[in-house]
């Protein structure tokens, strides 16, 4: 059988350096667990720009069609605010997920008993959290037309378009149900049915697939902005949250930021079977790319490496092995190994980007 195959696209700040560490997780498959994969490397993002005048050249994009999984390192930077919007480097990422149809962009948002103390909530808070939120990511007001800034009368107006579709609706619905099944069986679908149509068809079409479909799976429905102040009241109300593109991107990086750091979480971002029966997936830390400390050696890999994990799980039905990379993580967390970003300022010495990378396959090492 054909190696399994992955494209990694690294892009800018400090993406190309957590991306080195997760090569040599790859490699470590490879050496000691014999799982070679066949790895191409492409540009995304500024870099992309920088080279070919576009956030994500067309080749890179038939590469990404055609791999078995996608590893993304992060895109943007200062250098690039002022490009046209059309090739900012952003745009090269949202034509990924269009493109590839990811529908489904699983954001875990999980405590490290090791980095309780780090949250900005109570330790009682966030110790043992483990919930993921579900967004939907190809459509909703990122992609809704029409779109663009008009001219009306003697000043301007800008317009975006939130529009979902029932099967739209319905498809990441059903992803909601299937890995709350796999967990604590438990979804909560957010919207704001109270001010949007769109919102009010999105809690019928959950709540029909719910009682079609899933009727074991406990549902509840919650306005976003409740969702909001729910999950820093108390966040281990919840199991998975499913949610629209805006909503999700908003409440993810206030879910992320319960666990301590942006620098620990990792993405999945998937979409319908392939003809090998593996989804199409697309797997990328939270957090961007950081320019203010890229080259720096102080980003934290972890998430990247998380994301690794996770392409382990959802794409290749090795989930041995990714819990195997989870436990390495948790294990040099709880043996004192902090990343710059893990630390306040009078807590000692940080370690390196690649230090962090090196303890995690030293741990790996240990656990055969
Ligand atoms: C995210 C990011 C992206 C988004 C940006 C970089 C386009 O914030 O993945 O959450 O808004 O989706
Ligand atoms: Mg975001």
């Amino acid at each position: 059988m054909a190696n399994p195959s992955l494209l990694i696209l690294a892009g800018d700040g400090i993406g190309p350096e957590v991306m080195a560490e997760v090569k040599k997780i790859i490699g470590w498959m490879g050496a000691k667990r014999g799982v070679t994969f066949d790895v191409t490397e492409d540009l995304v993002g500024g870099c992309a720009y920088d080279k070919h005048g576009v956030p994500l050249h067309d080749d890179t994009m038939a590469k990404a069609q055609e791999v078995d999984a996608v590893l993304l390192g992060a895109v943007g930077g200062p250098q690039y605010d002022t490009l046209d919007f059309s090739v900012k480097p952003e745009r090269g990422l949202l034509r990924l997920r269009k493109e590839m149809d990811l529908f489904s962009n699983l954001r875990p948002a999980q405590c490290f008993d090791a980095l309780a103390d780090f949250s900005s909530l109570k330790k009682d808070v966030v110790a043992g959290l483990d919930i993921v939120i579900v967004r939907e990511l190809t459509s909703g007001v990122y992609f809704g037309e029409p779109r663009g800034i008009f001219v009306e009368g003697n000043e301007r107006v800008g317009i975006n378009t939130q529009r979902y579709t029932e099967s739209e609706i319905a498809r990441v619905a059903r992803s909601a149900f299937e890995l709350a099944r796999k967990r604590a069986n438990k979804v909560c679908s957010m919207e704001k049915a109270n001010v949007m149509e769109s919102g009010i068809l999105w809690r019928d079409v959950v709540q029909e697939i719910h009682d079609k479909e899933y009727p074991d799976v406990q549902l509840s429905h919650m306005y976003a902005d409740n969702g909001a102040m729910q999950l820093v009241r108390w966040p281990k109300q919840f199991d998975v949250i499913v949610t629209d593109n805006l909503f999700g991107d908003v409440l993810s990086d206030c879910a992320a930021m319960l666990t301590g750091s942006l620098g620990m979480l990792p993405s999945a971002s998937l979409g319908a079977p392939m003809a090998n029966g593996r989804p199409k997936a697309l797997y990328e830390p939270v957090h961007g790319s950081a320019p203010d400390i890229a080259g720096t050696g102080k980003a934290n890999p972890i998430a990247c490496i998380l994301s690794f994990a996770m392409a382990l799980r959802y794409s290749f039905d090795m989930g041995e092995d990714a819990t195997r990379i989870e436990k390495a993580v948790e294990q040099v967390l709880a043996d004192g190994l902090r990343t710059a970003d893990l630390m306040g300022p009078q807590d000692g010495t940080p370690i390196s980007t690649t230090q962090m990378g090196d303890a995690i396959v030293a741990a790996l090492d240990a656990s055969l």
